[in-house]
């Protein structure tokens, strides 16, 4: 990924976390995983991209950037308005704006709703809702599109990230494996 301007964008987001006075958190993934993440959307041509849990925008810029070189879109849910706003910000400054779907609210009601198929799906919002988002989206997973689960490593032994990681488990349609990139991705394909 070489665009100049998502590049600053991104490190305009990583000087920002560092303010001591900033409202909320704002919780990212590493800038390896989110390349890791460019490479394979751009690899694989994924066109129809789904993201729960925005917080500033930082791992939806390598989506988008992956999404608008394959002339696709990402969907990214988000709750809270400080973020939202944020977020909309970052993405006119990466210049983005026009391949990202930004959808307000909560993801257990809102991506219930949303049309698949969907190429690679990114979840990073509530762990303790990781096997709900999953529920509800996986019927809508194309065949060989991806689920990807972060904070599987960092939040080990957590109910949340054991109940999703135990739910994939029952799926007699999917393959996975953890990749230590990062917080942890739990990367889990669709089989035919
Ligand atoms: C770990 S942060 C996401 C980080 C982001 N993916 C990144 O790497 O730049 C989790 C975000 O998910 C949001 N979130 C948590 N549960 C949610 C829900 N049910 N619906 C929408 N957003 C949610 C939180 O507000 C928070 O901003």
């Amino acid at each position: 990924m070489r665009d100049e301007r998502i590049l600053q964008t991104l490190k305009e987001l990583e000087e920002l976390e560092t303010q001591p006075d900033l409202e909320e958190d704002l919780w990212r993934i590493s800038f390896d995983t989110g390349m890791l993440f460019n490479l394979i959307l751009r690899h694989s041509g994924a066109k129809r991209i789904l993201e729960v849990g925005t917080s500033s925008g930082y791992s939806t810029l390598f989506l988008a950037e992956a999404a608008r070189a394959n002339g696709g879109k990402v969907y990214t849910c988000e709750m809270s308005p400080f973020k939202i706003k944020l977020a909309r910000e970052m993405f006119d400054k990466a210049g983005l704006s026009d391949s990202i779907e930004l959808i307000e609210g909560n993801a257990l009601e809102k991506i219930e709703d949303l049309e698949g198929p969907w190429d690679f799906v990114f979840l990073d919002g509530m762990k303790d809702e990781y096997a709900f988002y999953l529920a509800s989206l996986w019927s809508k997973v194309r065949p060989g599109g991806l689920v990807v689960a972060d904070n599987m490593i960092s939040h080990k032994g957590v109910i949340g990230i054991e109940a999703y990681k135990f739910t994939v488990d029952l799926l007699d349609d999917a393959s996975s494996v953890t990749v230590p990139i990062g917080s942890g991705d739990h990367v889990t394909c669709k089989l035919d």
